[in-house]
């Protein structure tokens, strides 16, 4: 069956991967809606189907031909094929090789493409297929409609792209080199935000750290200066960023952090590997010694920071004794959430091709491992919270009636009971600590 060539009236974008993705895909949707196009109810085949694919690590072309076919399959027994448009990091990455092994597919379009995606949907509709992997990035961001109500919590790409050139990784290839969106254009965004009804914001950047600009007195400023900026925007409460990178860490984003109140005392800095063997493999151009020094000058600023980082096993040629200090750099940091990963060989990039390329056993062996030192330190982290008082921005209903969830400061999973609702700050007394959540007391009604 032909896909139907008829404009789609209803969309559904699945995004998989990174937070930079769920920011794309929730850029796409407003495309989409300037054009008159729905999403699609729950439970509902939608007309136009978005894969909004992540490709930094597994199998992730293979995931992406599997669920077209699965959209084909239901397509054939719905009697209506919906129109499939590919995006994100494997569309860049495959978009040729998407175009040539899945007729199904109608649109590929990358990450810094996808503000074409309007007059791509014209060419689908004459039953043609569009291919767009071009990164003109900010001129991206120029053509994207103004931003719609969400929920109290959003993102805001202020930088993208990476020339850091990790061996490990694909994203220098994927989303192509560093850029900072303007100043102005980000100040505009964050107010729209918020009119729109968001008390958060997460800028978000692959080295969002690197960001720099000219603010509205034509000063250089860096990340830090940005978020002095937005802290001055009324009926905003919170500010997060991430991802860092150690070496893009300057003097006045870490005085940030003891200086603007609306800064959440959070940072994401992922070191991925404790051994500097190991890390200059990997190309990370900076140390264990010289990422735990930055670490400490974090916690002079801001003494209650909770720390979160990136880890990586099995690293071509890693030994028990390498791998043995990403241990201890769990343990000498403490961090208060981590995410690790099976090192996983991309395509094209300097690592895939290393000698030691490490067993499937081993890396899994020492995965477990590693995630239960991050475990343990992540449940001491919410037990040394008991006690504390703090605001929980709520997210949504918990599991009973008049249960509500939503975050501390500290970015742990904070649920209690009342009579609240989503978006409200609600100050209450840490009660009781899980490994993954906390239970608050409401202190004052
Ligand atoms: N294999 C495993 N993990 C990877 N990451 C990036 N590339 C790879 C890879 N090839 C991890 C890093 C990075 C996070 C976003 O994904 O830890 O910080
Ligand atoms: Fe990938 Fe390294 Fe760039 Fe992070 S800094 S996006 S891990 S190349």
């Amino acid at each position: 069956m032909k896909p139907t060539t008829a404009p789609p009236q209803t969309y559904r974008v699945k995004s998989f991967g990174c937070q930079m993705n769920v920011y794309d895909g929730e850029r796409m949707g407003e495309l989409l809606a300037e054009r008159g196009i729905t999403p699609a109810p729950e439970g509902e085949e939608a007309d136009l189907v978005i894969l909004n694919t992540c490709h930094i690590r597994e199998k992730a072309a293979e995931k992406v031909y599997s669920d077209i076919g699965r959209l084909v399959k239901a397509g054939a027994e719905a009697g209506k094929q919906p129109l499939i448009a590919v995006a994100g990091c494997v569309a860049q990455a495959e978009g040729e090789e998407i175009m040539a092994r899945a007729p199904a597919v109608s649109i590929v379009v990358g990450p810094q493409a996808y503000h074409r995606l309007p007059e791509m949907l014209d060419k689908a509709a004459l039953g043609e297929r569009a291919t767009d992997t071009d990164m003109p990035a900010i001129a991206k961001f120029d053509a994207l409609p103004a931003r719609r109500k969400r929920g109290p919590s959003a993102f805001l790409t202020v930088q993208e792209g990476c020339d850091k050139f990790c061996t490990y990784c694909v994203v220098p290839y994927t989303r192509g080199a560093e850029i900072s969106r303007p100043f102005s254009h980000l100040v505009a965004e964050a107010r729209k935000l918020v009119e729109a009804g968001a008390k958060e914001i997460t800028l978000l950047g692959q080295n969002v750290n690197a960001w720099a600009g000219e603010d509205d007195n034509g000063r250089r400023v860096g990340l830090g200066g940005l978020i002095r900026t937005l802290a001055g925007i009324d009926g905003l409460a919170r500010i997060r960023y991430t991802t860092s990178h150690p070496n893009d860490m300057d003097d006045d984003l870490i005085a940030a952090h003891g200086e603007v109140a609306k800064l959440m005392p959070y940072l994401h800095l992922p070191v991925q590997a404790g051994n500097d063997r190991i890390l200059k493999a990997m190309n990370r151009q900076h140390t264990a010694e010289s990422y735990l020094r930055l670490i400490e000058r974090f916690r002079a600023m801001r003494p209650d920071i909770a720390l979160s980082g990136d880890f990586i096993v099995g690293f071509p040629g890693e030994t028990e004794a390498e791998f043995a200090d990403t241990l201890s750099i769990v343990d000498e940091v403490r961090y208060a959430a981590c995410f690790s990963f099976k090192y996983s060989p991309r395509p094209g990039t300097p690592a895939a091709t290393m000698d030691g390329q490490i067993a499937p056993e081993v890396m899994d062996e020492r995965l477990q491992r590693l995630q239960q030192r991050i475990g343990h330190h992540q449940y001491a982290f919410n037990q040394a919270s008991v006690g504390k008082r703090c605001d929980v921005l709520v997210e949504r209903t918990g599991r009973h009636p008049g249960q509500w969830l939503g975050k501390s400061p500290w970015l742990q999973s904070v649920w209690f009971e009342g009579d609240y609702a989503v978006g409200d700050l609600v100050e209450v007394k840490l009660a009781e600590a899980g490994p993954n959540s906390l239970r608050g007391l409401v202190t004052h009604v």
